[in-house]
């Protein structure tokens, strides 16, 4: 009876203390709208990496004096942070990321209503799907191969993955470290659901493909920012990586070639992030959709296999398969298990025919030369045209995208996007989708006909006249 008292007694005490830290957080949350007030007054940005950096040592400094762990403090001041972020961007939406949506609606609306539009905005490349990869799809249909599998893919495709990048890299992965996956995409957030958890962040290089920051927030993560420059040549600057790393960083997200710049991380700063990697416990989410599209040398992760990696690949870019939604991920067995099992509660399997047809893909040598000497001649060309024209640009090292800057960099890049659709009838990507500070430059993709491209910049030319 006295240790139910002393029970009930210390329950009491436990909730009068989570009264007392809601109270805490709902005034905390006031001062956040009136330093909302305050920002918007002045024009200052939402996010301000120096001040929760601050916050951020000061819960650490806290915890070394009391029986808190400093990583878990750090993840709750996280995702305080995350809602003070969304508080504010609510508040103000002019700092929330555009919604290119609209655009690209009514670049389909124009298209509906007849009008020509030439769309440089897709990063759909126009090759046909090679033939064994049909072949090998419609053989499984008629063999009736139209079930589910087991979530984690047919283990005949697993170890085709497998072989075919134990040969490139002299590798020895099991299948039982390869996920078939619905598209690169879902095996991005397969991978961020299984790494991250609430609170924790995760550096992303910007400028970046835009469902990178929208995962991590999704499971309640952090995305940090590292912004990459033009001028720079894109190179990230490893020391000011560094500075971002706390005890909450959990991965970091490398794409090489990159969606948009197209650039390729050089071996030398891919073997300094992965040091950093390894040295601070840190995933490395390689997305690898666009490596067989490279002028340059590529560096794999799979070529770092001592530290903990994901590495995304997908049939949709190199073989011209984005509709068969058809990708993959190697790890290590224990994140692939947590990948399979998430991949199986939202759609139980990839389906069955589809995952045949990955098995003709990966024997498609000539199809894969053909699309890669494809995209290589009209990178050749895009960077004649558009030398011609006022804007600055990286030549890109792979990938099938540019990412032009405007020499009048006081044009918003929503602005400029959506005059070119309606006065050229051309769709491009505004910069801005790609992080906030890109709102002069623009996206064009590779995916259409060189004479598409050449009238394309022909108007995209006028424009900026
Ligand atoms: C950088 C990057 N990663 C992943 C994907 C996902 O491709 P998919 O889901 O078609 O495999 C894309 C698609 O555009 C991309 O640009």
């Amino acid at each position: 009876m006295r240790s139910n008292s002393r029970l009930s007694s210390l329950r009491k005490e436990i909730e009068r203390t989570t009264h007392e830290i809601f109270s805490l957080i709902d005034k905390r949350l006031s001062l956040v709208r009136k330093v909302s007030e305050e920002k918007e007054r002045e024009g200052i940005s939402v996010i301000n990496r120096d001040v929760e950096r601050h916050l951020q040592n000061n819960v650490i400094e806290m915890c070394s004096g009391r029986n808190l762990d400093a990583r878990f403090a750090l993840r709750i001041l996280n995702q305080l942070i995350q809602e003070s972020v969304q508080v504010q961007l609510e508040r103000n939406p002019v700092n929330s990321p555009p919604s290119v949506a609209e655009i690209f609606s009514k670049a389909r609306r124009m298209n509906n209503a007849g009008k020509h539009i030439l769309h440089l905005e897709v990063g759909e490349p126009d090759f046909a799907p090679p033939n064994q990869a049909r072949r090998k799809l419609m053989k499984a249909l008629s063999r009736g191969d139209v079930g589910y599998t087991e979530s984690q893919g047919i283990l005949l495709l697993r170890r085709k993955i497998a072989d075919v990048f134990n040969q490139r890299y002299s590798r020895q992965i099991s299948a039982d470290e390869v996920i078939v996956t619905a598209g690169g995409r879902l095996a991005l957030f397969l991978a961020v659901s299984s790494v991250v958890q609430a609170g924790d962040e995760v550096i992303i290089l910007e400028p970046s493909y835009p469902a990178y920051s929208r995962f991590v927030t999704e499971v309640g993560g952090r995305p940090v920012s590292l912004s990459t420059e033009l001028e720079d040549f894109w190179e990230p600057e490893i020391s000011e990586l560094e500075q971002q790393i706390n005890p909450t960083t959990k991965a970091i997200i490398l794409n090489s070639p990159s969606n948009p710049t197209g650039k390729v991380l050089d071996e030398s700063v891919f073997r300094r992030i992965v040091g950093l990697a390894n040295d601070h416990d840190i995933f490395v989410l390689s997305d690898e959709v666009y490596s067989r599209f490279t002028q340059s040398h590529y560096t794999s992760i799979l070529e770092h296999p001592k530290c903990s990696y994901v590495c995304v690949q997908s049939f949709s870019k190199t073989y011209g398969m984005t509709g068969f939604r058809l990708g993959f991920a190697i790890s290590n067995t224990k994140t692939i298990n947590m990948m399979a099992k998430l991949q199986g509660l939202l759609l139980t399997s990839v389906p069955e025919f589809v995952q045949y047809s990955g098995l003709g893909a990966l024997d498609s040598k000539d199809e894969v030369k053909h699309n890669v000497g494809v995209i290589e001649s009209r990178s050749k060309a895009m960077n004649g045209l558009l030398k011609e024209l006022p804007v600055s640009f990286y030549p890109p090292d792979g990938g099938f995208y540019f990412f032009p800057q405007f020499q009048n960099k006081e044009l918003d890049s929503v602005d400029f996007a959506e005059h070119l659709l309606e006065e050229k009838g051309v769709c491009i990507v505004p910069g801005t989708i790609y992080g906030r500070r890109y709102s002069s430059f623009f996206r064009i993709a590779l995916c259409q006909e060189k004479q598409v491209l050449i009238e394309a910049v022909r108007r995209i030319g006028e424009m900026l006249e």
